[in-house]
């Protein structure tokens, strides 16, 4: 059920389709803070964030893990278009902190392709953390080119494009407090 707040946006961007409701996706996200206190209560882990797509859920997901979680943030650019990345990925921000020896949860938005989790798992694992792990929102199982196992996973979804909570398309979307298909791509 759409929520109303989330009504209003939608009256706004008649181009978006509602895919995951704000409550919807907070309830998933309480949930899923719930499995990593769980998991990490032993060893409190360094929550890294993919800037800029991730940092919504980052924000939301951190408060529903009650241990003392630190984070950080790393930033890559895929040459492509838009919509979908080719697959080049860079790192254009690095961590502030060295990795070894601590417990790492990346944090993603969405594994599309793949290929920036799989670049990014490769450059820290020869950093040498205690643990590397992977918490994505969103999963498109239809678009997967590299198999990464996920340790969390929010939603699958399928091939279409979305934005909102931390997704855009050139930028815009970002704020919406939902996932929506983006009709005109
Ligand atoms: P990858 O293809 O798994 O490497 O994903 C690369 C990046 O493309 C993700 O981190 C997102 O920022 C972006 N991306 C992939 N699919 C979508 C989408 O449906 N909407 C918005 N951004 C997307």
């Amino acid at each position: 059920m759409t929520h109303t707040c989330d009504s209003a946006w939608l009256e706004r961007f008649p181009e978006l389709e509602m895919l995951i409701p704000s409550t919807a996706l907070q309830a998933r996200v309480q949930q899923l803070g719930e499995q990593i206190t769980r998991d990490y209560c032993m060893h409190p882990p360094l929550l890294v964030g993919v800037l800029k797509g991730s940092l919504v859920f980052l924000a939301d997901l951190m408060r529903a893990i009650p241990l003392p979680v630190a984070y950080d943030f790393v930033a890559v650019s895929s040459y492509g278009d838009e919509t979908y990345s080719t697959g080049q990925v860079r790192l254009i921000k690095d961590l502030d902190s060295p990795i070894r020896d601590r417990h790492v949860l990346l944090v993603e938005d969405i594994y599309d392709t793949g290929l920036t989790l799989e670049y990014l798992l490769g450059q820290l694992r020869q950093r040498q953390p205690a643990s590397l792990r992977v918490c994505a929102l969103l999963s498109k199982p239809a678009r997967h080119q590299v198999p990464i196992e996920l340790a969390y996973c929010g939603f699958e979804i399928p091939d279409r494009f979305v934005v909102g909570y931390g997704l855009d398309y050139a930028e815009r979307y970002r704020n919406l407090p939902f996932i929506a298909v983006l009709n005109t791509v």
